[in-house]
C-alpha cells in the first residue's frame, strides 16, 4: 500500500490522465460481488453501499474542516460547509430509492452472500453521529471486536463535537452559554440543559444583529433533519424489501430501526421550538 502510494506520488505529469489521477485502476477493481453463482443485482448492492462510503468520507472530510471555521469566528464559511454537507445529505436520502429497484425475491438471491454484514457496522456513518455530538457508548463496545474501528470511534469521542464547537462560537460572541456546558466532558452524551434552551431561545427571539447565529443554529438543524430523513427513509425501505424479518445484523429488523427513529444530534436545538410555543400562547 505504501509503495503503491510513493509509486502514485511520482506519477510524471504526462502519466498524469483522468484514470490514473482518480487511481480508477484500483476503484474499479474493489467491486467484488461474493454469491456463486453470481447473481446479477450483487454488483448493484455492492456499489450504492460503497457509494454511500465514500460519502460518508467526504462528510468527515467536511465536518473536520467546520471548527476551523467556528474558532475564526468566520459563520459564512461555516454555512458555506454546512451548505456542501446537507447537500451531499440530500443526495444520500434519495440514494435509498435505488433500493427500491431491487425486488424482496432479487435480494434473498444473494442475500446468503453477506454473511453477518450490516450497515449497522458502517464504521463511517457512527463517526458521522460522534463527530456531531451524538455518542452513544453502545457503540464503543459494539465496535470493540475491531480494534482499529474502536480507536476511530474512541478519538472522535475524545474531541469536541460540531456543537460543542458552535456553543463555544456563541459564547465568543456573548450569548450567555451556560459554563458547565462550555466545560462539559466531552466524551459524554450531550444531555439537555434548561438554561441552555432558555438562551438558545433568546437568541432566536432577538437576533438583534446576530441574525447569522440564527442561520448557524438553523443550518444544524437542517443537517439534523437530513439525517432523520435518512433513517426513515431507510426503515421503509427495509420495510419493503425485507417486511418485519430479522436483519443480518441480528437485530429484529424494522421494528429495532423504528425504535432508533428519535435519535437526534442537537436535543437542544429541537427544544427551543417547545420553549418559544410555550411562551408564546
Ligand atoms: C436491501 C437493502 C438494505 C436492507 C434490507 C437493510 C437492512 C437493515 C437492517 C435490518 C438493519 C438493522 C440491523 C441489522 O439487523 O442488520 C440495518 C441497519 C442499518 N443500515 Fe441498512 N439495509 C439496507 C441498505 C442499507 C444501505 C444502502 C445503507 C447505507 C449505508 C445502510 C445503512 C445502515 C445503517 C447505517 C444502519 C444502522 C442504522 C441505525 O443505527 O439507526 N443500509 N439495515
Amino acid at each position: 500500500m505504501e509503495q503503491a502510494a510513493t509509486e502514485y506520488g511520482k506519477l510524471e505529469f504526462e502519466d498524469l490522465n483522468y484514470a490514473t489521477y482518480l487511481r480508477l485502476d484500483r476503484l474499479l477493481a474493489l467491486q467484488e460481488p461474493r454469491s456463486r453463482p453470481p447473481h446479477h443485482d450483487e454488483m448493484f448492492f455492492v456499489v450504492i453501499h460503497q457509494a454511500y462510503e465514500l460519502w460518508f468520507k467526504e462528510i468527515l472530510h467536511e465536518l473536520d474542516y467546520l471548527p476551523h471555521h467556528l474558532e475564526e469566528g468566520s459563520v459564512s464559511r461555516a454555512l458555506k460547509v454546512l451548505k456542501r454537507v446537507r447537500a451531499i445529505l440530500d443526495v444520500l436520502v434519495r440514494q435509498i430509492g435505488l433500493l427500491q429497484t431491487l425486488t424482496p425475491v432479487e435480494f434473498a438471491g444473494f442475500r446468503h452472500a453477506l454473511g453477518t454484514g450490516s450497515g449497522f457496522q458502517s464504521l463511517q456513518f457512527r463517526e458521522v453521529e460522534f463527530a456531531c455530538g451524538l455518542r452513544e457508548p453502545f457503540f464503543l463496545e459494539f465496535f470493540s471486536r475491531w480494534p482499529e474501528a474502536e480507536a476511530r470511534l474512541r478519538a472522535r469521542m475524545e474531541q469536541p463535537s460540531v456543537y460543542d464547537h458552535f456553543l463555544r462560537a456563541l459564547a465568543r460572541e456573548g450569548v450567555p452559554i451556560p459554563q458547565r456546558v462550555l466545560e462539559r466532558d466531552v466524551t459524554r452524551p450531550h444531555e439537555l440543559d434548561e438554561e441552555l434552551v432558555g438562551a438558545l431561545a433568546d437568541l432566536y427571539r432577538n437576533p438583534e444583529d446576530a441574525y447569522h447565529q440564527v442561520l448557524l443554529a438553523e443550518a444544524l438543524l437542517d443537517l439534523d433533519t437530513a439525517w432523520a430523513d435518512w433513517r426513515s427513509r431507510h426503515v421503509l425501505m427495509v420495510n419493503r424489501t425485507i417486511g418485519g424479518r430479522p436483519g443480518t445484523g441480528g437485530s429484529s429488523g424494522a421494528a429495532f430501526l423504528e425504535s432508533r427513529l428519535d435519535r437526534r444530534f442537537f436535543p437542544d436545538l429541537w427544544e427551543v421550538r417547545n420553549r418559544i410555543f410555550a411562551e408564546g400562547s
